[in-house]
C-alpha cells in the first residue's frame, strides 16, 4: 500500500491531437496500447477519443509513478487501463482514474491517484493575459491555475503561493516532479500539471469537497 497521497494528471486538446501526425497511425495505436486496450479503441463508438483517453490515463499515471521510482521507465504498454477506467495498472503500481471528455469543447482530461479520493482538478483555455507573452506560456497557465486551486481551497493566498521543480540528475529534461510551495518550503500538498495545445490542467491532493464531519486538510506547519 502507498501511504503517501500523489496525483497525476495529463489533457489532451482532441483537436490538436486530430491534426498531429502520428493520430490514426496503427504503429502509434500499438505502441500505447496493448492487445485488450486495441480492441477497446476499434470496438468504440469514438475510436480516437478512446485512444487519447488511455494515452492520457497512462501519461497521468506516469506522473505518479515518477514520485515513487527515481528513475522509472516509461513504456505505455506497461501500463494497463481497466475497461471502466476507473483504475489502472501502472507498471505495478495499483491507481485510481477519473476521466473526463468534453467533445463539445474538444478535450480529453485524466485525474490519476493513489487514493480514492477525488481530489480538485480543473482544465482551462490558456487565458489571453498568458498568451501574450508567448514563452512558457501553457506552464505559467497551470501554475496559476493549480496555485489559484490550492489557495482557495485552503483558504491562503494564491500569491503566496509557487510551483517549482527541483533539479532532478538524470530526468529526461533535468528536472523532477512540480513541487508547491509557500514561502519557499514545500505546502506538503502534492500537485500535477499539464498542457496540450491551448488547453492547460491541474490537480492537487486535497479532497474536492469539505467533509460533513468539518474536518479538512491542514497543510504542513511553518
Ligand atoms: C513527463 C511527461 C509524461 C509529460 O507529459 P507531456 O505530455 O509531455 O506534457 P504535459 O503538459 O502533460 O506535462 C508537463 C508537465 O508534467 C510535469 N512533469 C514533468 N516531468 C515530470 C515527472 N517526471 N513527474 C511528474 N510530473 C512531471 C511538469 O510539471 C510539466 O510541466 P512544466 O514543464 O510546465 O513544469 C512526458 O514528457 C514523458 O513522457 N516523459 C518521460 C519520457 C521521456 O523520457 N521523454 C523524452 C521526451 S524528449
Amino acid at each position: 500500500m502507498i501511504a503517501a497521497w500523489l496525483v497525476g494528471n495529463d489533457v489532451v486538446d482532441l483537436r490538436a491531437a486530430a491534426a498531429a501526425p502520428r493520430s490514426g497511425r496503427p504503429r502509434f495505436l500499438a505502441r500505447v496500447c496493448d492487445e485488450a486496450e486495441q480492441a477497446r479503441v476499434g470496438a468504440a463508438a469514438e475510436p480516437a477519443t478512446a485512444l487519447w483517453t488511455l494515452f492520457a490515463a497512462k501519461e497521468a499515471a506516469y506522473k505518479v509513478v515518477a514520485k515513487l521510482r527515481p528513475q522509472p521507465i516509461f513504456a505505455h504498454r506497461r501500463y494497463r487501463v481497466a475497461a471502466d477506467h476507473a483504475t489502472i495498472d501502472a507498471d505495478g503500481v495499483p491507481l485510481a482514474l477519473w476521466v473526463d471528455v468534453d467533445l463539445a469543447a474538444g478535450w480529453v482530461h485524466v485525474v490519476a491517484s493513489t487514493r480514492d479520493d477525488r481530489p480538485l482538478a480543473a482544465v482551462e483555455a490558456l487565458a489571453d493575459h498568458d498568451a501574450q507573452v508567448p514563452a512558457g506560456a501553457p506552464g505559467r497557465g497551470a501554475r496559476r491555475l493549480v496555485t489559484a486551486l490550492v489557495a482557495a481551497r485552503l483558504g491562503l493566498a494564491a500569491g503566496d503561493l509557487a510551483i517549482e521543480r527541483p533539479p532532478r540528475p538524470g530526468a529526461w529534461d533535468g528536472a523532477g516532479p512540480p513541487v508547491i510551495v509557500r514561502g519557499g518550503r514545500p505546502l506538503g500538498v502534492d500537485v500535477s500539471l499539464s498542457h496540450d495545445g491551448r488547453l492547460i490542467a491541474g490537480v492537487a491532493a486535497l479532497v474536492a469537497a469539505s467533509r460533513p464531519d468539518g474536518a479538512g486538510f491542514a497543510p504542513d506547519p511553518g
